[in-house]
């Protein structure tokens, strides 16, 4: 339950509102009319918006504000208007204070955290085994599966249960081996470096599932390091180039089996307010550009301050997956890399779109 409403007053920003917890917002008057609830605004059975927001006077004015039903409800009376706007408290709530109906993140701050794992027959099987998965998945970017069946059926299963898979350029599940069959490094047995993945897409994935369908050999750990931690580090330690990787945009190119994808991001992307959205971060696909050449030596200068903190021990987890195992990290956010490896391995895995993810687990948190 959401805390009730203890007051509601006019203030210079339009009307404060006070909950039962202390907590305070501010909502003007033209956000408040444009987001009213009334049919005559808004239209319930399809979730769109009916009022005129273009037809909202200049000097709109409340008439009364009241707060009712024992404050689970704010009400405001238009002095231009023969209505009446009622707002519920949660609803003003999650969008003062971005609840959305995402859980927190949680960085990895005194070092990566131990996976949490959930096992396959149970995600298959539960809305609450799901809806724990998906939690954990969007709280720290990274979950473990476990007791997966070792063929590609079983990585399909997985994602359906999650969302529809996405189809790129290897495929909608895809899997691989070290065959040289993509002009892509996952398809061989060197080491790859700390990267996301589609840098060169306009919509980078945002869950890569990585499932192991067998290994026998020596190396091939996956590494992982929470780009929200170190981008943060950066933000502290050297504010400059944070701000640089947060402007400059860099393409991101694949270029071979048939296609010529090209995409421009920053590496760091940031939300309005300054909060990290999305890293977008792959050296190796880095198409050829130039940097306005009076912040080109600044711009190399920021890549390799991140880089030096991405390479740092530290801020690195790593698991060698078997099979039955998978792993599902968020890739708008955490990065990965792999130790090169001797002997068989094949893997398989999907990409999901990050609105689909998002949206299955508002869902299942109702
Ligand atoms: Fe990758």
């Amino acid at each position: 339950m959401p805390p009730k409403i203890r007051s509601a007053e006019m203030s210079p920003q339009g009307l404060s509102v006070t909950w039962a917890d202390a907590a305070r917002a501010d909502f003007p008057l033209i956000w408040l009319r444009d987001h009213c609830r009334a049919p005559e605004s808004y239209d319930a059975a399809t979730n769109q918006r009916r009022v005129d927001t273009f037809a909202i006077p200049g000097d709109l004015a409340a008439a009364a504000v009241a707060v009712g039903d024992a404050g689970a409800v704010l009400e405001v009376t238009w002095r231009q208007e023969d209505l009446t706007s009622r707002y519920d408290s949660a609803f003003l709530r999650a969008q003062a204070f971005d609840e959305a109906g995402l859980p927190a993140r949680r960085l990895w701050a005194e070092g990566p955290p131990a996976p949490v794992r959930h096992g396959f027959a149970e995600i298959l099987e539960s809305d609450a085994a799901l809806r724990g998965l998906l939690s954990d998945f969007w709280r720290d970017g990274l979950v473990v599966v476990d007791g997966l069946p070792s063929e590609l059926a079983a990585t399909r299963r997985l994602a359906e249960r999650i969302a529809y898979v996405r189809e790129t350029i290897f495929g909608g599940v895809w899997h691989f081996q070290a065959d040289g069959a993509r002009a892509d490094s996952a398809y061989s047995n060197e080491a790859v470096g700390l990267h996301t993945d589609g840098t060169y897409s306009e919509d980078p994935p945002g869950l890569q599932c990585l499932h192991c369908l067998a290994f026998d050999g020596e190396g091939a750990f996956n590494v992982f390091a929470d780009g929200f931690r170190v981008a943060e580090r950066l933000r502290s330690d050297a504010p400059e180039a944070f701000r640089l990787l947060g402007e400059v945009e860099v393409p991101g190119e694949y270029l071979g089996d048939g296609v010529h994808l090209l995409a421009r991001h920053a590496v760091l992307g940031l939300e309005p307010g300054g909060a990290l959205r999305r890293v977008c971060f792959n050296n190796f696909d880095r198409a050829p550009f130039r940097p306005q050449p009076e912040v080109t030596e600044a711009f190399y200068a920021a890549l390799r301050r991140f880089h030096a903190l991405l390479s740092e021990e530290a801020f690195h987890l790593r698991l060698q997956l078997g099979p039955g195992l998978a792993v599902l990290f968020d890739n708008w956010r955490v990065l990965h890399a792999r130790t090169g490896f001797t002997g068989h391995r094949h893997m398989a895995g999907f990409y999901l779109n990050r609105e689909d993810l998002e949206s299955r687990l508002r869902l299942l948190l109702g």
